[in-house]
């Protein structure tokens, strides 16, 4: 057999070969691999044509055109089936069972929640929610009239070196205003006794700001202020919400004492200790041996206070107290570092 008739023949079965070895392929991948086979540098055209020099002159011409058009099919014949496999990719996407969202995942994510200082501040409200009080918010750049002069601190009162502040400037302020971080909740009592008309029993979390920096006070902390104004109210009706309270929080049995204090504001003043709730009142390092843990300040609220918020003191009665959120939540984890609630240390939050 010469030559031509060779070359000719494998051309033939070269057409026949491609197009059932596309139809064949069912991924893009194999289609792809198939169509190296065929047209690549080592595929089966090229193994062909090495023949070629053995084909006489006169019949490369008709031989060179029938590989370009054989070339050409293959082209076609790939980009249909290519579009065909992409299609039907495409109908068995469409037919399946859609996506379930809601199905978990198989690497569980971590679950997030709330910062300590936030679960305490929100389980303290909840009990004094439960006693009928009502949260409501105050400001924290607050007026030097409410932190201090209405709250009965005399100007230039040694008192207020315990709060040092942060004096800040405020467009819109009042003028002659001076405007300053709060530097406890306890000006809150005097915004609400001014808008509000009694009975009123409220209380208020959020930072209060003081020029202060070592491990068991940071220059932002939080307290709750909370205070009940009425016909005669009593030093007993205090007692009675405070050791309720603390039953609630610390569990049955704690027991509270009043120690007397002063606040400018309050009229008998006291301190509150619960029995210590780590060694139940035995005496522990916690405690430091006294088995009783301070944590509140608290008293009756002061007539001159009432005169500044223009309520009458001859009418009416009523007792305030305040507590720091952080040292609750302290003493509630074992934490003897404040600064750790503000580092946002993920390692250190995620304990809790
Ligand atoms: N405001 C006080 C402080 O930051 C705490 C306090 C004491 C609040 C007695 C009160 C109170 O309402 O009656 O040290």
């Amino acid at each position: 057999m010469d030559a031509t008739r060779i070359i000719e023949e494998a051309l033939d079965q070269f057409g026949q070969d491609f197009t059932a070895r596309f139809e064949a392929a069912t991924t893009e991948q194999a289609l792809r691999d198939e169509k190296a086979t065929v047209l690549g540098k080592k595929g089966k055209l090229t193994e062909i044509l090495k023949q070629m020099g053995r084909v006489p002159p006169e019949d490369r011409k008709r031989i060179g055109e029938r590989v370009n058009a054989l070339k050409e099919q293959v082209e076609t014949r790939f980009s249909e089936r290519l579009a065909a496999l992409r299609n039907l990719r495409r109908q068995a996407e469409l037919s399946a069972p859609p996506f379930d969202l809601s199905m978990p995942a198989r690497i569980p994510t971590p679950r997030g929640h709330l910062h300590p200082l936030t679960q305490t501040q929100s389980d303290l409200l909840a009990i004094f929610r439960d006693l009928g009080f009502l949260a409501v918010e105050g400001p924290e750049v607050e007026l030097e009239e409410y932190n201090f002069t209405k709250l009965a601190f005399p100007p230039d009162h040694p008192a207020t070196d315990m709060q040092d502040t942060f004096w800040v400037s405020v467009a819109g302020a009042p003028s002659g205003a001076r405007t300053l971080l709060r530097t406890h909740s306890s000006a809150v009592q005097i915004r609400e006794m001014t808008r509000r008309r009694p009975p009123m029993a409220l209380v208020s979390t959020g930072a209060v700001y003081r020029r202060d920096d070592d491990i068991t006070h940071s220059p932002m902390f939080f307290q709750m202020e909370g205070f009940l104004v009425d016909h005669r109210v009593t030093f007993g009706h205090l007692k009675a919400v405070l050791s309720t309270f603390a039953e609630r929080f610390y569990g049955p049995g704690t027991r509270t004492r009043f120690r007397p204090s002063y606040f400018p504001f309050v009229e008998p003043g006291a301190e509150v200790d619960v029995s210590c709730v780590f060694c139940g009142g035995e005496g522990c390092r916690i405690c430091k041996y006294t088995g009783w843990i301070e944590i509140l300040g608290c008293g009756m609220i002061h007539p001159a206070v009432f005169e500044h918020c223009n309520l009458d003191p001859e009418a009416l009665t009523g007792f305030a107290f305040g507590l720091g959120v952080d040292r609750i939540a302290m003493l509630r984890y074992g934490i003897s570092d404040i600064r750790l609630f503000y580092e946002n240390n993920p390692r250190f939050l995620a304990q809790f």
